[in-house]
């Protein structure tokens, strides 16, 4: 009993010692970690370390072409764009737009600031993949693939660092098109849409995109858009809400679509969007970058000048000829008297001779019936 007792002790304590070890061993294990794969590359760069070098002042790189770029940063610069602290997700870091840095950098094929400005912006796509795939589609993505590096990518509307919310406001939306379509934003400025958004932020003008679109601009001098782009102008020009506001017929889509132009331009749309059609469309006669107010002295819409206008496509066309057309607006007793009389004496005649006309049915089945009803009484 005894020694039964003092042997259990001994291998009580013994298995004491024993998880006592165990414990000790498994918290020395935590203090010294076994070498992990991933903990053997570095964590990303700190931006303070990237900082170290680019917050000094005067950095520069000498790129193989002998262009020099400045590399001095300016964190203020980041901390303001929409990528800085008023991000949903929080300030990004430098790593995440320029993974695996560290000093010295990773060397680059870039032999030209335009060359490095094309390799760095592919970055965008790593959390803007919808923008993107969009891009790849549209002219300037074409125009890129084939070698032109002129065309327009994400940094150069959007800036690399300096990002700002890009329709706020309005007016940068063209802004940023007119940085390199210079001439058709001149044009643009001065016309009736465009002055108005650039003096006043008008909401209601359209700006480049409303008629072209923003990441997936297609080319506008296709048959297709030329018969699809009267529906571009009546997104607004027949919506009275808009319209309204600056006392502008509504009519002017309706009445296109029933006159001879615009019907055949429908009818051709339904058929085939692809078939060249020579028919006018709104811009033929209003212009495209450079529309003004139809009662403007140089609008290619007031009457003097509507004759050159129709010219284009009728080159015999008379003065005559413009002024016999009735334009957008309902014919009325000032504008086109005898239309408007023929036109008003067709809406009251037409219901009057169908009423005689059924009164005249009515009456004679009438007497056909009595007829009958006193033929069959005498036979
Ligand atoms: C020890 C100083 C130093 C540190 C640290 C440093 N850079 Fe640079 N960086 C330079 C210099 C100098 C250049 C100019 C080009 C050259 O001489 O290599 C440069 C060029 C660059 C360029 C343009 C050229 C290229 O290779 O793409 C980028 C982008 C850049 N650095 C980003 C970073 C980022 C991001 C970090 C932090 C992860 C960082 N740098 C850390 C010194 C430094
Ligand atoms: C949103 C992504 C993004 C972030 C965040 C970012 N960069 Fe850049 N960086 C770019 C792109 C894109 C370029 C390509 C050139 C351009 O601006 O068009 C660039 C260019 C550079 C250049 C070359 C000089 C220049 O201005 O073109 C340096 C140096 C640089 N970045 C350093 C940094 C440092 C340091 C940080 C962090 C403080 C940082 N970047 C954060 C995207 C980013
Ligand atoms: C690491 C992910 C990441 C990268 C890389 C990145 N962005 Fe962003 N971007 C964001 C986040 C997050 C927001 C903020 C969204 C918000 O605030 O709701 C944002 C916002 C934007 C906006 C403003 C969107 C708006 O609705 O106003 C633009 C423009 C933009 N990014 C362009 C770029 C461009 C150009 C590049 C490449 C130079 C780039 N981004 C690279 C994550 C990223
Ligand atoms: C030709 C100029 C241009 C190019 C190129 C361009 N953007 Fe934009 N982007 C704009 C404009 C203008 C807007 C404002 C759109 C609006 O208000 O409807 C915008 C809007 C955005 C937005 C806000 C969300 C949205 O879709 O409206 C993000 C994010 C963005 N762009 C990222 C990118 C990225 C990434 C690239 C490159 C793949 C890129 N952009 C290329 C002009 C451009
Ligand atoms: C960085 C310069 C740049 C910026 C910014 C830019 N573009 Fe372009 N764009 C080009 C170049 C280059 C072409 C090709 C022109 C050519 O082939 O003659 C082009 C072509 C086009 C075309 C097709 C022209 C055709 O004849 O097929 C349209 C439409 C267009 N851009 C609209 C826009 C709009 C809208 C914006 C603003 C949201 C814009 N671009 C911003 C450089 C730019
Ligand atoms: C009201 C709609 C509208 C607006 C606003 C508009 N465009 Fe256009 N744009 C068109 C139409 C329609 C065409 C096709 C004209 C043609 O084929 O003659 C066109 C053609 C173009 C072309 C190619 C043809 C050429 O002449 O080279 C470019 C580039 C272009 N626009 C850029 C712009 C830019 C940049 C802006 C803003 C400053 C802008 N557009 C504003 C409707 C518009
Ligand atoms: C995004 C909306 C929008 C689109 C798209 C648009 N417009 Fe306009 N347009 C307006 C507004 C708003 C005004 C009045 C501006 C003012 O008076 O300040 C206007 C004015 C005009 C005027 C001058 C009318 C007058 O007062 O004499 C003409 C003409 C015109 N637009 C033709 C067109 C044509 C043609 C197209 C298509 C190629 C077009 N617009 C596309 C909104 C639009
Ligand atoms: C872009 C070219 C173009 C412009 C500009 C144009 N037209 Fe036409 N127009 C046509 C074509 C093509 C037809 C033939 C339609 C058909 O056969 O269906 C037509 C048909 C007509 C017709 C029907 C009778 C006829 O001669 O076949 C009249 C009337 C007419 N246009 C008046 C005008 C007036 C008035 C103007 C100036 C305000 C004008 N057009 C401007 C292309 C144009
Ligand atoms: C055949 C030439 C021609 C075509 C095509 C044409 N217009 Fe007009 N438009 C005119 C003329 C001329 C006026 C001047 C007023 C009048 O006499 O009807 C005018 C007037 C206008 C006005 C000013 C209305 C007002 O209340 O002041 C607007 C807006 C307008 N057109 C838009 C359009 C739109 C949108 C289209 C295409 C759906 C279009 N136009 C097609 C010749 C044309």
């Amino acid at each position: 009993m005894r020694i039964r007792t003092w042997a259990s002790l001994l291998f009580f304590i013994i298995g004491l010692s024993m998880t006592g070890l165990g414990v000790g061993l498994a918290l020395a294990q935590e203090a010294t970690p076994e070498p992990t794969p991933e903990a053997a590359e570095p964590p990303p760069a700190s931006d303070a370390y990237c900082l170290l070098c680019h917050s000094k002042p005067d950095q520069v790189w000498h790129l193989p072409s002998g262009e020099t770029l400045s590399v001095t940063i300016d964190p203020g610069l980041l901390a303001r764009s929409v990528h800085g602290e008023s991000s949903s997700e929080g300030a990004l870091p430098c790593a995440d737009c320029h993974p695996d840095f560290r000093y010295p950098h990773p060397p680059t094929t870039a032999q030209t600031i335009r060359d490095f400005q094309i390799e760095r912006y592919a970055i965008c796509r790593n959390c803007h993949e919808e923008q993107y795939t969009r891009a790849q589609d549209s002219v300037h993505g074409e125009i890129l693939r084939a070698g032109r590096l002129e065309a327009a990518t994400c940094v150069d509307c959007h800036g690399g660092h300096d990002i700002q919310t890009p329709d706020e406001p309005r007016q940068r939306i063209s802004l940023t098109c007119g940085r390199c379509h210079g001439a058709i934003f001149e044009e643009y400025q001065d016309s009736i849409h465009g002055s108005a958004l650039l003096a006043e932020s008008n909401p209601d003008v359209p700006t480049c995109i409303d008629c072209h679109g923003v990441h997936n601009i297609q080319n506008p001098t296709t048959e297709l858009f030329r018969v699809r782009s009267p529906e571009l102008c009546a997104q607004c020009h027949a919506d009275a809400s808009i319209m309204d506001k600056y006392n502008i017929s509504t009519h002017v889509f309706d009445s296109y679509l029933t006159d001879f132009h615009g019907s055949t331009v429908t009818l051709f749309e339904q058929q085939d969007p692809n078939v060249v059609t020579n028919k006018a469309v709104c811009y033929d006669c209003h212009g495209v970058h450079n529309i003004t107010a139809v009662d403007d002295e140089g609008a290619s819409t007031i009457r003097a000048n509507l004759v050159t206008t129709c010219r284009q496509c009728h080159p015999d066309a008379s003065l005559d000829f413009s002024a016999a057309w009735l334009g957008h607006y309902p014919a009325t007793m000032d504008t086109h008297p005898v239309f408007f009389v023929a036109k008003q004496l067709y809406t009251v005649l037409t219901p009057i001779i169908l009423v005689i006309v059924a009164l005249l049915i009515v009456s004679d089945l009438f007497r056909r019936f009595r007829q009958r009803m006193s033929g069959s009484k005498g036979a």
